[in-house]
C-alpha cells in the first residue's frame, strides 16, 4: 500500500476536507482511446492510497457506464471516497453527440435518482449541473439541486461551465460548493469572472482539462497528434516515475472514435502551431527534473496562492504510473521566474477548446 501523499484542501469556504487533486474518470469509459477495466481500477485504489479523494464522473461519461463502472469502488470506500457526478448533457441514443442540455426541475430528479441507482450509493457527494439549460432559469435548476440537498440525497452541489454571474445567481439560492470549468496553461477564459467571482464567494475551482486533454504532456505533436514527439521529455524526467518512462518510451497515437480528432487545438496546423508553445514547459520540465505533465499541473496547483481560493485539478488517467507522477506534481512549486516564463502560453493557442462552443461558458460571458 502507498503512503499517502497529497494534502488536503477544504471544498470552498467551511466546505468538507478533499485530496488538493482530484482524479477525472471519464477516460475510463470512452472518448480517450481504448480502455482496461483492471488497469482502471488499479488507478483507483493507488490514487486513494496516495490522498485522491475525489473522484469526478459525470451521467454522460458512457453512457452511464462510467457510473457503473465506479459504484464498486465507491462503495468499499464509502468512507474516503468524495463522488463528484454531473446531470443535464443529454445524449443521442448510442452516439457520442449530444441532442441537448436540460435543466428542468423534472431532470435534474430524474437524473440524481438514475444516477444513484447505477452507483449503488444513497447520496452523491458532490452533484453538479454539467451545462447551463439556457432555456431555464438558473435560479430554477439550482432550486430543484437545493431539493435534493433537503431529501439527502445529494451534500454538496456543484457548477460546470456557468459565467461568473450564473454562479453568483446560484449561489444566491444554494450555496454553491465548486464550480468546474477548463483551466490550464492553455485555457484561462475563466480568470477575467468566474474566478473573482468564485474567490469572493468562497467557492472551491475545479479545474477540469489541467493537462490540456493531454496536449500540455508532450505527449502530441504535430497534426493530429500523430507524430513522434515524446523525444522532448527529458533524461531526467525518466528517474522520476513509472509514468515518466511510459511517455519516453515513444509518442502517444490518437486512435480512431478519440473526440480530441475533432477538437480544433488537435487538428491541422493548429496542432503544429499548440506543439510549439511546449518548448518553455519542457526547459522547466528539464532544468527541474520533472515531467511536463507535473509542470502544467503545478502550475494549476499554485493558481489558489495566486488568485486566493482552493483550485482542485481532476487529471484523468487510465495508468497507475501516470496517476503518482501527477500527484507528485502537487507538491511541485514553480518559481517567480518560471510563473512569468509560462505566462504568455495561453494567449498564443490555435483553435477552439471545441469544435461547438454555444453551451460554454465561454459563449456566454
Ligand atoms: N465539466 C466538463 O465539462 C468536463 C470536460 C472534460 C473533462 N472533465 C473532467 O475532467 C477530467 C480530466 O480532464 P481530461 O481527461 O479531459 O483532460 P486532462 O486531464 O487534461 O488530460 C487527460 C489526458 O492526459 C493523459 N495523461 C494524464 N496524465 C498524464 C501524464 N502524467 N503524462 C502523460 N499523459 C498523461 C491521459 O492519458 P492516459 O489516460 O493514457 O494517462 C489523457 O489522455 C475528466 O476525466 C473529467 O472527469 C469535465
Amino acid at each position: 500500500m502507498s503512503a499517502s501523499i497529497l494534502p488536503a484542501v477544504p471544498l470552498g469556504t467551511g466546505g468538507p476536507l478533499v485530496g488538493a487533486q482530484g482524479l477525472g474518470c471519464m477516460g475510463f469509459s470512452e472518448f480517450y482511446g481504448p480502455t482496461a477495466p483492471d488497469e482502471a481500477r488499479r488507478t483507483l485504489r493507488i490514487a486513494l492510497d496516495l490522498g485522491v479523494t475525489m473522484f469526478d464522473t459525470a451521467d454522460l461519461y458512457g453512457d452511464g457506464d462510467n457510473e457503473t463502472f465506479l459504484g464498486p469502488f465507491v462503495r468499499a470506500h464509502r468512507d474516503r471516497v468524495f463522488l463528484a457526478t454531473k446531470f443535464g448533457i443529454v445524449r443521442r441514443a448510442g452516439e457520442k453527440s449530444w441532442s441537448r442540455v436540460r435543466g428542468d426541475r423534472a431532470y435534474v430528479r430524474q437524473s440524481a435518482e438514475a444516477s444513484l441507482k447505477r452507483l449503488g450509493i444513497d447520496q452523491i457527494d458532490l452533484y453538479y449541473a454539467h451545462r447551463r439549460d439556457t432555456s431555464v432559469p438558473i435560479e430554477d435548476t439550482v432550486g430543484a439541486m437545493a431539493e435534493l440537498v433537503q431529501e439527502g440525497k445529494v451534500r454538496y452541489l456543484g457548477l460546470s461551465e456557468m459565467t461568473g454571474p450564473e454562479l453568483r445567481a446560484a449561489h444566491g439560492v444554494h450555496p454553491i460548493a465548486a464550480l468546474q470549468s477548463e483551466w490550464s496553461l492553455f485555457t484561462r477564459d475563466i480568470e477575467t469572472s468566474v474566478v473573482p467571482a468564485a474567490a469572493e464567494l468562497g467557492v472551491a475551482l475545479v479545474a477540469y482539462s489541467p493537462l490540456g486533454r493531454g496536449f500540455l504532456t508532450g505527449s502530441f505533436t504535430g497534426a493530429q497528434g500523430m507524430r513522434a514527439g515524446a523525444q522532448g521529455l527529458s533524461a531526467g524526467a525518466q528517474g522520476l516515475s513509472a509514468g515518466a518512462q511510459g511517455l519516453s518510451a515513444g509518442a502517444q497515437r490518437l486512435s480512431a472514435g478519440d473526440v480530441r480528432l475533432t477538437m480544433p487545438r488537435f487538428t491541422g496546423e493548429h496542432a503544429d502551431a499548440n506543439a510549439a508553445l511546449l518548448e518553455p514547459v519542457r526547459d522547466i520540465a528539464a532544468r527541474r527534473d520533472v515531467t511536463p505533465a507535473q509542470v502544467a499541473l503545478a502550475w494549476v496547483h499554485q493558481r489558489s496562492r495566486v488568485h486566493g481560493l482552493t483550485v482542485i485539478p481532476i487529471p484523468g488517467t487510465r495508468s497507475p504510473g501516470r496517476l503518482r507522477q501527477n500527484v507528485e506534481a502537487a507538491t511541485l512549486t514553480l518559481s517567480d521566474g518560471e510563473l512569468t516564463a509560462l505566462e504568455p502560453l495561453a494567449a498564443k493557442v490555435a483553435g477552439a477548446r471545441y469544435a461547438d462552443m454555444t453551451s460554454t461558458a465561454t459563449a456566454r460571458e
